[in-house]
């Protein structure tokens, strides 16, 4: 009995080993093919992955963020920081960005005195009135990364502008007077009594960045008298006047509404004495002011035609190219714009 039944039980010995074998198999395949799937999908997530990391990598140097967000613009650079145009006119600045990496940046124009010059968001400024503006462009995720341009605008060729070599005053105006895009104070030219911008930031800024230059060289540059109101002006002349007498007084100070200081954009330094000239701050100043966009406005030998003494500690900002063509030129700002400086009654 026993011997008949072994091959029945062989039979389904080999039988279940055969299905055992093709569980396996079968179970091998499903595997390679999920195996396979997943590799794909990996393959393609990990290419994905690796895209947006290297874009990290070319902004900010780093793996660590995976972001599907372009990054943020992280400083914007205007090509001209300051320029002048004519009522009408209009121009564009070139501005860039950084990283270089952010594709078509989203910036925001605006001016500070659309009434002087406007500014649209294609980056078109025009010149509206005389008068400065200032226009700033700024990243619209960002609003630390910001530019500044100083626009002059001045009237028409012409226009109202003087004429080169105009002698008369514009005394009691309520007018600015720009010539080659400079506003221009001085004897012949007064400034509206109830001008009072304040110090100019531009200005301020430049005198910053040249006095943290000079400490580097161990120069100690600090302001003594920077804006001053009409009335204030008037206070300080009527008092010299009242010690020294008109004449005198008018060698060394400015009538109200004639000084530059009103303009803001004027600062004297250190200690106002002749003595500054030989110190190593006026020195040093003298030489390199120009490169910070200052000019000593009152050179020595030029006191007939600036109607005022050499003054070694009054500076006066032209922006950079101008206040540089200035000092190569060796002229005063009288010569090199061709105008006088002379009270209305002399
Ligand atoms: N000392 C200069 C001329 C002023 O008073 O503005
Ligand atoms: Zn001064």
């Amino acid at each position: 009995m026993t011997r008949k039944r072994r091959p029945k039980r062989r039979l389904k010995g080999k039988a279940v080993l055969f299905f055992l074998m093709l569980l396996l198999l079968v179970g091998a395949a499903v595997c390679l093919i999920c195996g396979w799937i997943f590799m794909e999908l990996g393959t393609d997530a990990e290419r994905t992955i690796t895209t947006v990391i290297s874009n990290s990598e070319n902004s900010y140097g780093t793996s660590e963020t995976i972001s599907s967000s372009k990054p943020p613009v992280e400083a914007v650079t205007a090509e001209a920081k300051t320029l002048s145009l004519e009522v009408g006119e209009s121009t564009v600045v070139s501005v860039s960005v950084e990283p270089k990496t952010v594709e078509n940046p989203k910036l925001v124009y605006s001016s500070d005195n659309e009434a002087v010059a406007s500014v649209d968001q294609t980056g078109e400024i025009v010149g509206i009135a005389p008068g400065t503006a200032k226009i700033s462009v700024t990243a619209e995720d960002n609003e630390a990364a910001t530019a500044q341009i100083t626009v002059t605008v001045c009237e028409k060729e012409g226009g109202s502008k003087p004429e080169s070599g105009n002698t008369s005053s514009n005394e009691g105006s309520a007018e600015l007077t720009y010539i080659d895009g400079i506003l221009i104070v001085n004897k012949t030219y007064a400034l509206p009594e109830d001008y009072a911008p304040g110090v100019d930031p531009t200005a301020k800024a430049a005198f910053d960045e040249m006095a943290a230059d000079a400490a580097e060289e161990g120069l100690n540059l600090y302001i003594s008298s920077g804006y001053r109101s009409y009335e204030y002006q008037a206070g300080l002349y009527d008092r010299y006047v009242a010690r020294d007498g008109q004449e005198v007084a008018d060698t060394y100070s400015a009538r109200p509404g004639h000084s530059e200081h009103q303009t803001g954009l004027a600062f004297d330094l250190n200690t106002i004495s002749m003595d500054f000239a030989e110190t190593a701050e006026g020195i040093w100043v003298t030489e390199h002011c120009h490169e910070y966009g200052f000019i000593i406005r009152y050179p020595s030998g030029k006191e007939d035609v600036t109607g005022y003494q050499y003054e070694p500690w009054h500076i006066r900002y032209l922006g950079v190219e101008t206040a540089t063509a200035v000092w190569e030129s060796g002229l005063c700002l009288e010569e090199y714009l061709n105008i006088t400086s002379v009270y209305a009654e002399e």
